[in-house]
């Protein structure tokens, strides 16, 4: 019999089926309450029963074991242990290793520790797996340009995945530095300029690598890091000075470790940098003041390499003991590589300058992490899943799809791209475009070149049978050679269309890589120029860790794509792009200046008392190059056109405490599928503190199809609206917000609310 749910006018819900729908969410509420109340009784027992072993292994433990489980030592770089590991293994005298890694080795070196050391405590195997462990994602920066926090934890979880297969069940990261000058080598690690976009990736990173549990199959421990406003360096100078007041640390480089640990991070490695006078490593303000006590973290703190020897250099502490009591008192409890916990120790435990309860704290959060890891159940691996679980083709899959995402159209004059797959003949020029080495970035963890489709390869396949695909170096990345410059000119005269491939080598960005100069090095400038004058529809194809200065090409280029490193699967998805299989939306997450000379360069800046105005010379700008960016935070074109309008607010007052709502109809006006990052950024107007000219506060990405609509919503309230005040405190205060909502940090639709007491 068919059932009328609609005759009693009671919106299609009569009186029986209404109380059938109560009993039934009634069972389902109790159910949750219980299975919920029962998950959280099993998870307490669990962790006091950690607690308790943990209780009765410190019992066991001599100091100098102690001090062994807070020691870390580096291994061979391709994987291998070295003998001083397995001998103080044996003696119980080492709880953790960095690069160590491969089923076989670590499973080794496990079993000694299993076998025949005093106290079977499984040894823990570290490694910077940073974008990608086997298949390698494009670097953090370019996938922090995908503005798309899914694909970012999936990525980290498949390089999880990949590392546990391999024995390792901690990596460094995710690198949540804040950087506003690029030419800090280290931007490429991080996800650039911004807090909020900066808090968002953090938790997504942490989220793939950990999971909802570390312990479960494939997930291993992240590490937010570098522990503090590492990327502030003077200069842009690798491990320099930094200072910076409280309120830009809790408004700027805070945000995203705060984020990180909110979301469960494991662990946290504090920096190399002199922190307003007393070095990150031995600074207690950030280790214990923020981080323990405001953040409540309980987690390790793992110094940064030699990080806490160098406290001597840093001409803080006057010798390794010295050395050893400053980090460890301030809150480091795992010293990487030097050894100075480990020497010192029980001397400073002898002569009162460190204690033995403090040393016990350390040791148990060590173990903690070893036990909720599952080590202590499950030390060793199951060796034969490695071969099935590293550049398995759901992962190249998935690293192709982040790679395509990760892309930024800068430049598209007379919709020169997408190329037509059919086109009779392509040129395909530039020093990266056959280069497999440098598409892995930086920080490529056990990324091997053979397994690297380059850009000429992703063409190749991509193209049309009849189409002729040629190939030249044109120069070198770096260096004054100009011998290919002919060849690749009369390649470019040939051919229909062309690709010219420059940058960056992957070791220009990244670690003690910082450069003074933000310009295409070498003479690929001077290359592109020339293939310019042949008049051919060209591309230019950037691969870079940094944003660079490349107003030249901005100015005459008519199609100009930044593709980061993209890694293993790179050439496949540049080549996505290139010939519209995918439609290009990613958004710069940083700024690009004119020039080197502009830096820090970022949107989020304060207004001065003077901003710059054109006619009026006594403004804030500079004689020589204009203040305003290449391409401002947030950029990034489609194949496709989208609008914006109709934006709304909720209230056009609300009370301090109250939220608000702002939503906008965007509308893909173009005739493809693409995507769109809707940005909304605030700004208060006058605060008892000056405040930034925008902040980024949301943002989605979000696909339509020609023709639809979407109305997208955010919700502002006290975490957008609050700064922190003179006192230091975080608070609204009441006056008028200004809303901008558009598809950049610059321009956008505008509305303004007013918060009321
Ligand atoms: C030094 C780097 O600063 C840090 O990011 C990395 O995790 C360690 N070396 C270990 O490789």
């Amino acid at each position: 019999m068919k059932r009328d749910y609609g005759t009693n006018g009671n919106n299609g819900t009569n009186g029986s089926n209404l109380g059938w729908i109560f009993s039934v969410c009634f069972v389902i509420s109790v159910c949750s309450v219980i299975s919920l109340q029962s998950f959280s009784l099993t998870q307490s027992k669990k962790t006091d029963e950690i607690e308790k072993k943990i209780t009765a292994l410190l019992e066991q433990m001599t100091l100098e074991e102690k001090l062994g489980q807070l020691q870390q030592l580096d291994g061979h770089a391709d994987g291998r242990y070295r003998e001083l590991h397995a001998q103080l293994i044996r003696r119980g005298l080492l709880g953790s290793t960095l690069n160590v890694r491969g089923a076989r080795i670590t499973n080794e070196l496990q079993g000694i520790a299993m076998g025949q050391s005093r106290l079977k405590i499984p040894v823990l195997f570290a490694f910077d797996v940073i974008h990608g462990y086997r298949t390698i994602f494009p670097v953090p920066l370019g996938e922090a340009a995908t503005w798309d926090p899914s694909w970012v934890t999936r990525g980290a979880s498949i390089a999880a995945a990949e590392a546990a297969s391999a024995g390792v069940r901690w990596t460094f990261a995710p690198m949540v530095d804040i950087a506003r000058d690029a030419r800090w080598g280290r931007i490429v690690e991080g996800a650039g300029e911004d807090p909020y976009l900066g808090s968002v990736m953090a938790r997504a990173r942490v989220r793939g690598f950990q999971g909802e549990d570390y312990s479960k199959p494939g997930k291993i421990v992240a590490c937010a890091k570098h522990w503090v406003a590492y990327g502030a360096a003077e200069g842009g100078r690798d491990y320099n000075t930094t200072e910076v007041s409280e309120r830009t640390l809790r408004e700027i480089y805070f945000p995203p470790f705060k984020a990180a640990v909110d979301a469960g991070v494991g662990t946290v490695m504090s920096a190399f940098n002199d922190l307003n006078g007393i070095p990150t490593s031995a600074n207690s303000f950030t280790l214990k003041q923020v981080l323990r006590g405001e953040w409540k973290f309980d987690g390790i703190v793992v110094s940064d390499y030699e990080s806490v020897r160098e406290l001597i250099n840093h001409g803080l502490a006057a010798d390794e003991k010295e050395a050893a009591s400053y980090a460890f008192n301030a809150g480091v409890d795992v010293e990487m590589v030097s050894r100075l916990f480990n020497q010192h120790g029980g001397q400073l435990v002898k002569d009162n300058k460190v204690r033995i309860a403090s040393i016990d704290e350390a040791v148990r959060r060590v173990l903690r992490i070893k036990f909720r890891l599952g080590l202590f159940d499950q030390p060793m691996i199951d060796e034969s899943r490695e071969g099935a679980t590293l550049l398995n083709e759901n992962h190249l899959i998935a690293a192709r799809e982040v790679a395509a995402r990760s892309i930024v159209l800068l430049q598209n004059q007379r919709e020169t791209l997408p190329f037509k797959k059919e086109l009779k003949s392509i040129a395909v020029i530039g020093p990266l475009a056959d280069d497999q080495v440098n598409l892995m970035g930086s920080w490529n963890g056990d990324g091997r070149k053979e397994d690297v489709v380059t850009l000429l390869a992703g063409i190749k396949a991509k193209v049309s049978p009849g189409t002729q695909v040629s190939y030249g170096k044109g120069c070198e990345i770096d260096g004054d050679s100009t011998t290919g410059f002919n060849e690749s000119v009369m390649l470019a005269r040939d051919a229909e269309a062309v690709i010219i491939a420059v940058g960056e080598s992957a070791e220009m960005s990244g670690e003690a890589a910082s450069r003074s100069s933000l310009d295409l090095p070498g003479r690929q400038l001077d290359l592109i120029k020339l293939i310019h004058a042949t008049g051919k529809p060209y591309v230019v194809v950037l691969m870079n860790g940094r944003p660079l200065s490349i107003e030249w090409v901005a100015e005459n280029s008519p199609a100009i794509l930044e593709t980061w490193f993209a890694g293993t699967q790179g050439g496949h998805a540049i080549a996505d792009v290139i010939f519209g299989d995918v439609n290009p939306g990613g958004k710069l997450p940083i700024t690009f200046p004119r020039s080197a000379g502009q830096a820090p360069i970022y949107y989020n800046h304060k207004n001065t008392g003077r901003p710059p105005d054109a006619k009026n010379k006594y403004t804030s700008k500079y004689l020589d190059v204009a203040w305003t960016p290449l391409y401002p935070f947030g950029y990034g074109l489609s194949y496709s056109e989208f609008k914006l309008s109709n934006l709304q607010l909720s209230a056009s007052r609300i009370k301090l405490d109250d939220k608000i709502e702002v939503s906008v109809m965007l509308e893909n006006t173009g005739s493809r599928v693409g995507d769109e990052v809707v940005q909304l950024y605030l700004r208060d107007v006058a605060a008892s503190v000056t405040r930034p000219v925008r902040e980024l506060k949301g943002f989605e990405r979000v696909t339509l199809k020609p023709g639809e609509k979407r109305r997208l919503k955010f919700t502002l309230g006290r975490e957008e609206l609050g700064f922190y005040n003179r006192e230091m405190k975080f608070e609204v205060e009441p006056g008028l917000f200004k809303v901008y909502v558009g598809n950049s940090s610059e321009g956008g639709l505008e509305t303004s609310f007013e918060v009321v007491d």
